[in-house]
């Protein structure tokens, strides 16, 4: 049975600065939003793609997805919501009831590679009901006491080799996070990843390898490494 793939792209992207909504931002000619579902389309896992639009640009993204082929997947598309986590609660219900799993991946990811889409897919039709895509850190981290301005007293350093930058696709068990995301709701609980909804109900969430280039673009200089890495390929 196939997946079907949630992807949140509702959001401004205020961290990229003044223009469009970040998910209608073009790379290489094309909107962040399509290389997004395109990449997930061309996983052979992958049967249904449903976007979480902007509010206020759902026939735009319509249009906008029309325009591009799309490898004959069965693509919808439904207004997100205020947060990324209502958005994607609210792509969720757009899932046919009996698919067994569901991939969310971010719109402002456009360059993840297919076989990460596969291996988060596989591991989750293998049975694990959570699975994220990771890299280490190339970074060292160091947890502080945040000041609204100055110096910022360190607490400590974590240890590095335990950490991970996780990534999009995450993949889950339907059912698993639909209830996840109710609860959420009913609770008033808020996360800023899917996976740490199953977690913070006591679920089991396991890391696969993410890859290098499915990093999130958030800030400017992101697009011009994406741009970069989309040349890269083309040539
Ligand atoms: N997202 C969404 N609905 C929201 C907010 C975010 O669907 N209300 C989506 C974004 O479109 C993006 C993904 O969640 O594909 C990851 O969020 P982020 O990188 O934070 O994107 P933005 O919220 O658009 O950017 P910013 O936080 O800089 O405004
Ligand atoms: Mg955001």
């Amino acid at each position: 049975q196939l997946a079907a793939a949630v992807v949140p792209a509702a959001g401004r992207g205020e961290r990229l600065g003044p223009g469009a909504p970040k998910a209608l931002r073009e790379l290489g000619g094309v909107p962040l939003l399509v290389h997004a579902v395109r990449a997930l389309a061309r996983s052979r896992a992958v049967g249904l793609v449903v976007v979480c639009a902007p509010p206020d640009g759902v026939a735009e993204v319509v249009s906008l997805l029309d325009s591009h082929g799309l490898d004959g997947k069965d693509v919808r598309v439904v207004p997100g919501g205020a947060s990324r986590q209502e958005s994607v609660r609210l792509g969720l219900a757009a899932v046919p009831e009996g698919t067994r799993v569901v991939l969310v991946h971010d719109a402002a990811r456009p360059l993840v590679p297919v076989e990460v889409v596969d291996a988060v897919a596989a591991a989750v039709r293998a049975g694990a009901g959570a699975v994220v895509p990771a890299v280490p850190l190339a970074d060292t981290v160091k947890r502080v006491e945040p000041q609204p301005s100055g110096p910022e007293p360190v607490l400590d350093t974590p240890d590095r080799a335990a950490l991970r930058a996780v990534q999009t696709p995450q993949g889950f068990d339907l059912p698993g996070l639909v209830e996840a995301h109710g609860r959420a709701l009913a609770e008033g609980v808020e996360v800023t990843d899917d996976a740490g909804l199953i977690e913070r109900f006591g679920g089991r969430v396991v890391v696969v390898p993410g890859h290098e280039e499915a990093f999130k673009v958030t800030r400017p200089l992101d697009l011009v490494l994406a741009e970069a890495v989309l040349a890269r390929r083309r040539a």
